[in-house]
C-alpha cells in the first residue's frame, strides 16, 4: 500500500504507548463534549481502535475503517467479543458506506489524506444522517517550537508536573518528532475548507492546540 502505509505498519506496535498521555487527554475532551450513547458511529482511520474502545459499550454500532493491517489487527484484538462492531480494512478513498451514521469521527487523519480528493469528503457527508455530527480532531499547522512550548505550558498548568512531564517525554520520542515535524498538517482554514462545500455548519470549536471541531449536517 505504499510508503505512507508502511510507516503505520512499523509504528502500530508502539503507537498507543508512544502517545498514551496525549491521546487520553484528547479522548477525554471528546467524551466530555459528545454523547455517543445509542449512536451509529463511523471511526475513520481508527488506527489501533483506541477511541472506538472508549465508546464500544455505549454506541449502538461502530464501523471502523483502517487500511493498515497491523493497526486493524490490534483494534480487532482489543475489541474482541464486542458484537456491535464492523471492521473494514480500507482507506477512506476506497470505502463504500452501506449505511448512514449519526456520528463520524476523524481523529488525526486529515494530514494523511489527499485533500484535493473532494469525493472522499462528499462521501462522508452523504453517509451522515440529518442532524448528524462530524467530529474532527486534528493537529494544526503551527511553528513546531511554539507548539511544543504552548503545549508544555498548558499541560503543566492544567495537568500538573507529573502528567505534563509524561506529555513532554512523549513529544520528545524520535518516532513522534518524526511524525509531528512532517509538515503535512493543515491550517484551520484548510480544514474548514474541506467541509464547507458540503454545507456543514461548525457547531462547536473547542480546542486550539489540537484542533477539535464538530460540524452538524443541517
Ligand atoms: C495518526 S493515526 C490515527 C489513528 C486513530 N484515529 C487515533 O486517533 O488514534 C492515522 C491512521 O490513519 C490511517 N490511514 C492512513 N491513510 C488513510 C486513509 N487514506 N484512509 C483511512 N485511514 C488512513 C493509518 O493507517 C493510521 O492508522
Amino acid at each position: 500500500m505504499g510508503d505512507k502505509h508502511t510507516e503505520w505498519e512499523r509504528w502500530a506496535k508502539n503507537y498507543d504507548d508512544d502517545l498514551k498521555t496525549w491521546m487520553s487527554i484528547n479522548d477525554s475532551e471528546v467524551l466530555r463534549e459528545f454523547d455517543f450513547t445509542g449512536k451509529d458511529v463511523l471511526d475513520v482511520g481508527a488506527g489501533t481502535g483506541r477511541f472506538s474502545c472508549r465508546i464500544a459499550s455505549i454506541a449502538k454500532t461502530i464501523t471502523i475503517i483502517e487500511p493498515c493491517e497491523a493497526m486493524i489487527n490490534i483494534a480487532k484484538e482489543r475489541l474482541r467479543g464486542q458484537k456491535n462492531l464492523n471492521f473494514s480494512r480500507s482507506t477512506l478513498e476506497s470505502f463504500n458506506p452501506d449505511k448512514s451514521y449519526d456520528m463520524i469521527i476523524i481523529s488525526e487523519l486529515l494530514h494523511h489524506l489527499d485533500i484535493q480528493n473532494q469525493a472522499q469528503f462528499d462521501k462522508l457527508f452523504n453517509s451522515l444522517r440529518k442532524d448528524g455530527l462530524l467530529i474532527v480532531l486534528e493537529p494544526i499547522k503551527v511553528n513546531l517550537i511554539r507548539f511544543i512550548w504552548k503545549l508544555a505550558i498548558k499541560n503543566f498548568c492544567s495537568f500538573g508536573i507529573s502528567k505534563g512531564s509524561k506529555m513532554l517525554t512523549e513529544m520528545l520520542n524520535p518516532r513522534v518528532i518524526k511524525h509531528v515535524s512532517c509538515d503535512r498538517y493543515l491550517t484551520k482554514d484548510q480544514i474548514h475548507g474541506l467541509f464547507i462545500n458540503n454545507n456543514l455548519r461548525t457547531r462547536k470549536h473547542i480546542n486550539d492546540n489540537f484542533y477539535l471541531i464538530s460540524m452538524v449536517k443541517g
